[in-house]
């Protein structure tokens, strides 16, 4: 099964992702402000997306294939008369909503290209702030990402402990 590449440029950088809005949406992680002594390191909902080729694969053989990419946008809490806890009362009731996006994080399995990451993952990110966000992205040093991954992660780097989407289309 053919599996959709990310490109990469001579000095190893990875060009963001055209559609990643359009991939399979499979959880929005949230840990909020309020939650985490009112500075969170991610504040906003985890939007994940899995490139859909790449979800196939998964899907018929219940592991991530060579070439996934796995994308994760970030969008802050809707701002709307907050209260004590980041909260706003909505029609729906009271909670958390979407607001505005604020960051894209990429991670692709490659374990040719990167050989020396484990599990051969490697992790961008192209800004953790507002649209724009950059066009490129150099790969994190292990220890920056692949090592709480690797550790706490259910599946093969893979948080699909909170991905009931992808527990639901493992090995189908
Ligand atoms: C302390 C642990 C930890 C570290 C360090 C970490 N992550 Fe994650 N990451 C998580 C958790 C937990 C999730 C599950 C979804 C969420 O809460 O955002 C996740 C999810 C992701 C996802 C979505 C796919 C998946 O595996 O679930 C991407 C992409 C990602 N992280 C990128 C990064 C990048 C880039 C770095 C390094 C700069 C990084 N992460 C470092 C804990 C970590």
């Amino acid at each position: 099964m053919k599996v959709v590449a990310a490109q990469f440029n001579d000095d190893g950088s990875v060009n963001q992702p055209t559609d990643w809005r359009k991939w399979i949406f499979v959880g929005s992680p949230l840990t909020p402000n309020a939650l985490n002594g009112g500075t969170a390191p991610f504040p906003e909902f985890h939007n994940v997306y899995v490139e859909p080729s790449a979800f196939a694969s998964y899907e018929k053989t219940g592991e991530w294939p060579e070439g996934t990419q796995i994308a994760k946008e970030l969008a802050l809490v809707y701002e709307n008369n907050n209260d004590d806890v980041g909260a706003s009362t909505e029609v729906s009731g009271r909670g958390y909503q979407q607001g505005e996006f604020q960051g894209l994080e990429l991670t692709v399995k490659d374990s040719k290209r990167f050989s020396d990451m484990p599990g051969g993952w490697a992790y961008f990110s192209f800004g953790h702030k507002a649209e724009p966000y950059e066009k490129t992205a150099t790969a994190f040093p292990a220890a920056a990402c692949n090592a709480c991954h690797e550790v706490s992660a259910a599946d093969d780097f893979v948080f699909t402990q909170f991905y009931p989407v992808l527990r639901a289309a493992k090995g189908n």
